[in-house]
């Protein structure tokens, strides 16, 4: 079972899986300050550099605590931080996580986050034991909806209400996914 001794770094034909560095705060910046990324994230669209900074410390400090870790995606090719992506709720007992997961807009529609989920799950399902993943969609989130349904989650029913953000109630998709149902991509 993976105990958060070393960052797990995972590798994938475009991409490689890392942990964030502070040299990534630009990069990160760029992505969480575009609306078009935040749409239907629970998280505020970022306005100021400083804000990606203390994202980067807060995750690292959270790793070191064996608390929780989420993955920088960047280009093999130059190492840039294209998005992130990660565990964002792990019951080990359950043996199930959910995931979450965010792309720089120029990235999109080129099949790199179903090829990152698809280290992570590997990574979920053979390293952390997970028999079941999980992920909340807004309805009207179907570029999310269409990634999950590449590597094999289905749509399981709509939770009324389920998140609050942004100033009002959102319904969010439950999509789930067991271990024998899992068709990586990429
Ligand atoms: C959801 C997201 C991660 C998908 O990543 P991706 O690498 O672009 O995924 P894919 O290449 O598989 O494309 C998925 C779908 O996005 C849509 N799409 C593709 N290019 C697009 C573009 N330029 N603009 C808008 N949507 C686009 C298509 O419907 C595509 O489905 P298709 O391949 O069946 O045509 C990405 O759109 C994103 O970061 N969105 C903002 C953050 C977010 O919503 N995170 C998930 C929260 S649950």
């Amino acid at each position: 079972m993976y105990a958060f001794e070393t960052f797990p770094r995972l590798i994938t034909r475009r991409l490689i899986l890392r942990e964030m560095r502070p040299e990534d705060a630009p990069a990160l910046f760029a992505i969480l300050s575009d609306p078009e990324v935040t749409r239907y994230l629970d998280i505020p669209t970022f306005t100021e550099p400083a804000q990606a900074e203390t994202l980067i410390a807060r995750l690292h400090a959270s790793f070191a605590a064996k608390e929780r870790w989420r993955w920088g995606i960047a280009r093999a090719s130059d190492d840039t931080l294209i998005g992130t992506g990660g565990f964002v709720r792990w019951n080990q007992g359950w043996r199930n996580a959910e995931i979450g997961y965010d792309l720089a807009r120029s990235a999109w529609g080129q099949g790199f986050m179903p090829e990152a989920l698809s280290a992570m799950l590997a990574f979920g399902f053979d390293q952390m034991g997970l028999r079941r993943v999980e992920a909340e969609v807004v309805p009207e989130n179907e570029a999310s909806a269409r990634t999950l349904a590449k590597l094999g989650f289905r749509c399981e029913g709509t939770l009324r209400q389920r998140g609050y953000w942004k100033g009002a109630y959102h319904d969010l998709q439950l999509h789930g996914l067991l271990r024998e149902e899992f068709t990586p991509a990429g």
